[in-house]
């Protein structure tokens, strides 16, 4: 099939790439020039694992190409995939305006018989909007669907997740729609949901809520275990072995972040407050999630004394591992709120290596970042930072705390460099 993508982003080029993978002919378009350019001449965008090798073999085999216009792409096209982005707005609810805007300048490119499927992460009630929107706008005999299939992409597996996907979501409102989803997503053999566009939204954002709730049920959790003195590992393995619940985003830690749950909570919020809901759940769930950022200041309060005049290293920024992006990551707000106490930050992450916005001092070495500390904070579960050399550790570091915000270390192992090493291990409930 011969597909256009809108929205050349972290979406968008995971989906073109993968779609051209299966055997499309597909064009990814975006506004951006210099990412088009940069694109074309073989540069990446963004770093995910296995995505640049797929986007090679893809422009060999002529299957993979990029543009800035995207009239002779979507008027030629069988599909047009929009994946724009919908970030908060300052009320909470999600900022449909760049994705109305590609919507009004695509449609009269659209061909008669042409599907557009949003894959952006919308409120319900939006590709309806966009559906009804198309059918005042083109003419009566226009066979134009809309269709709604939200994306599961985890940064750092998202190519994987793209083709071994846990379930597909097939949002339309005509069976032509569902069965071009179908051919175009044949090779993969996954369960495939079929639902109207409004039940489509609302699979994607109810997922991503009760993920980010999973994990503030497991941080809740290990205050109890904290306070109780008890082990949030046995408790949590305990829970994910009954199958109902699952073992996975139980981990307790500094929070969750990115661009996605924080996001995605927010938009659901504001929804339901319209329709005179008040999600307590959810707000809940925030609430925890911020909480995190004290509960470690406080740790680390308890350990050292007063903050103000020490040097407290901070290993890690971006929201999680394997992937460059730092956005709502709890490393930020750590550091931000290490400044109010006065404390002196070095930070160390294996790919993010400028951070103009926040006054720290940030180095490209392990050791280096904590020479003369008085406390190392694991914030981002990086692996690397399961083989630290810890001999090494102590000697360059002032004090001897190490606080494992992430619970990435094992205790069993930790007690024994803490006695070989003259270190204070910490971590999360436990
Ligand atoms: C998330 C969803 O997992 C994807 O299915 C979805 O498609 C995507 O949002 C989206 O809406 O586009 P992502 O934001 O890439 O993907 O990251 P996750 O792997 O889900 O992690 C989110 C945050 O939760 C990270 O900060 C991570 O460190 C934290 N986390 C995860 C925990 O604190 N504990 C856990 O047990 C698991």
């Amino acid at each position: 099939m011969k597909i256009a993508v809108i929205g050349t982003g972290y979406v968008g080029l995971v989906t073109g790439a993968s779609l051209a993978h299966l055997g499309h002919q597909v064009v990814c378009i975006d506004v951006d020039k210099d990412k088009i350019m940069l694109l074309q001449s073989g540069g990446m965008p963004i770093w995910e694992p296995g995505l640049e090798d797929m986007i090679r073999d893809a422009e060999l085999k002529g299957m993979l190409d990029y543009s800035t216009d995207a009239s002779a792409a979507v008027s030629g096209s069988d599909a047009v995939f929009l994946t724009i982005g919908t970030p908060s707005s300052e009320s909470g609810e999600a900022d449909l305006s760049a994705l109305w805007s590609a919507v009004h300048s695509i449609a009269p490119m659209l061909p008669d018989n042409g599907l557009l499927i949003i894959k952006s992460t919308v409120p319900s009630g939006t590709c309806e909007q966009i559906e009804s929107y198309l059918r005042k706008r083109l003419p009566f005999s226009s066979r134009i669907a809309v269709a709604h299939n939200p994306e599961f992409l985890r940064q750092g597996s998202a190519v994987r997740d793209f083709l071994a996907p846990d379930r597909l979501v097939f949002g339309a409102s005509s069976p032509e729609a569902y069965n071009r989803l179908e051919e175009i997503y044949a090779p993969i053999k996954s369960p495939k949901i079929r639902c109207g566009l409004s039940e489509a939204e609302l699979i994607k954002c109810a997922s991503n809520a009760f993920l980010a709730m999973k994990i503030s049920y497991a941080n809740m959790m290990s205050d109890l275990c904290d306070a109780l003195g008890v082990s949030i590992d046995a408790v949590v393995e305990g829970m994910g072995l009954d199958r109902r619940i699952g073992s996975e985003f139980l981990s307790a830690g500094a929070g969750y972040g990115g661009s996605c749950f924080p996001k995605d909570l927010h938009a659901l919020i504001a929804l339901a407050s319209r329709e005179h809901l008040d999600m307590e759940l959810l707000k809940a769930t925030e609430s925890i999630n911020r909480q995190r950022i004290q509960i470690i200041i406080q740790k680390l309060e308890t350990a050292l004394g007063s903050l103000e005049d020490k040097t407290v290293t901070v290993y890690g920024l971006t929201f999680k591992p394997n992937t460059d992006d730092i956005r709502e990551s709890p490393a930020l707000r750590i550091c931000s709120m290490l400044q109010e106490v006065g404390a002196r930050i070095m930070v160390y992450d294996p790919v993010v290596t400028c951070l103009p916005e926040l006054q720290v001092d940030l180095t490209v070495d392990m050791y280096a970042a904590a020479t003369g500390s008085d406390c190392v904070v694991i914030v981002t579960d990086w692996d690397q930072f399961r083989h630290l050399d810890w001999g090494r550790l102590r000697q360059v570091m002032r004090s001897s705390y190490v606080l494992d915000a992430r619970n990435m270390l094992d205790t069993a192992e930790m007690a024994v460099n803490c006695e070989r090493y003259g270190l204070h291990y910490m971590s999360m409930g436990r």
